[in-house]
């Protein structure tokens, strides 16, 4: 499969042009698979609700749903991205993915970082995994990361990849998605987003360094810390399928959940 990082510089609260960016960067890629950032057509740093509320859509709705539909139905690809949820009252920090046939799935944040939380509800749901033809794919959004529990969970449950749309403020994810990868023999693709945002009191830096990394731990791609910019890196789901580590050990079968105190906790 071919997996497209579109790493971008989204502008705060503009989420018609943002989009027009993306997809103008989306425009010459050939994937299977186009993954964006966390929260990339609304921008991250909130400072009032009303802000939420004016660039959320519903899941599997909405201007930014419907134009990234239309891509992956043109395309007969698959297209990841986080958006800002809409559900009720409510709203999450959620990513949402959609392929050749319409909405596949939406998954809310299960670990909200920092500010987050003032503005968005916690996930209220298991990660998903999902069937596709090319393999199974696991979600998780940024802060997930810091979770390892997170990773563990979606691969223990089948997922060969985890698509993990970020908007990265911290300096350690990418060196930790390595690991997450290792650990659990899976692909990880990280894209995360570039520039700084300042909105009412609170500035972010985003590091980019949007990557994808192999079930051995191998870097297939780094993207820089500056500049928006996109690779295609293929690869092939078959080689997260075996846990085997050598010929005395299996990963997952080596596993000793009785011995691991907190594991229910
Ligand atoms: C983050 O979860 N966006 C740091």
């Amino acid at each position: 499969m071919r997996l497209a990082l579109v790493q971008t510089a989204p502008r705060m609260l503009e989420p018609r042009a943002n989009l027009e960016s993306a997809l103008a960067l989306m425009e010459p890629l050939a994937a299977d698979v186009y993954l964006l950032p966390e929260l990339c057509f609304s921008g991250y740093t909130f400072d009032r609700k009303e802000e939420v509320a004016a660039t959320a859509e519903p899941a599997g709705e909405g201007e930014v749903f419907d134009a990234l539909a239309a891509f992956a139905r043109e395309r007969q690809a698959y297209v990841c991205w986080g958006f800002p949820e809409r559900a009720g009252e409510r709203f999450y920090n959620s990513a949402s993915l959609v392929g050749p046939d319409g909405h596949v799935g939406t998954y809310r944040k299960v670990h909200l970082f920092s500010r987050e939380t003032l503005f968005f509800s916690p996930g209220d749901a298991p990660a998903p995994v999902y069937d596709l033809p090319f393999g199974r794919v696991g979600l998780m959004i940024c802060f997930d990361w810091f979770f390892p529990e997170m990773a563990r969970s979606l691969a223990l449950r089948g997922a060969e990849l985890l698509l993990h749309p970020a908007n990265l403020v911290l300096p350690h994810c990418p060196q930790a998605m390595i690991t997450r990868s290792l650990e659990n023999r899976i692909f990880s693709a990280t894209c995360d987003r570039v520039g700084t945002e300042t909105n009412g009191a609170t500035t972010h830096r985003f590091i980019g360094s949007s990557q994808v990394v192999s079930p051995r731990g191998e870097l297939l791609a780094r993207l820089g810390r500056e500049q928006q910019e996109t690779a295609v890196v293929e690869f092939d789901l078959a080689a997260a399928r075996s846990k085997r580590l050598g010929e005395y050990n299996d990963l997952f079968g080596d596993r000793r959940p009785n011995f691991y105190a907190l594991a229910s906790r």
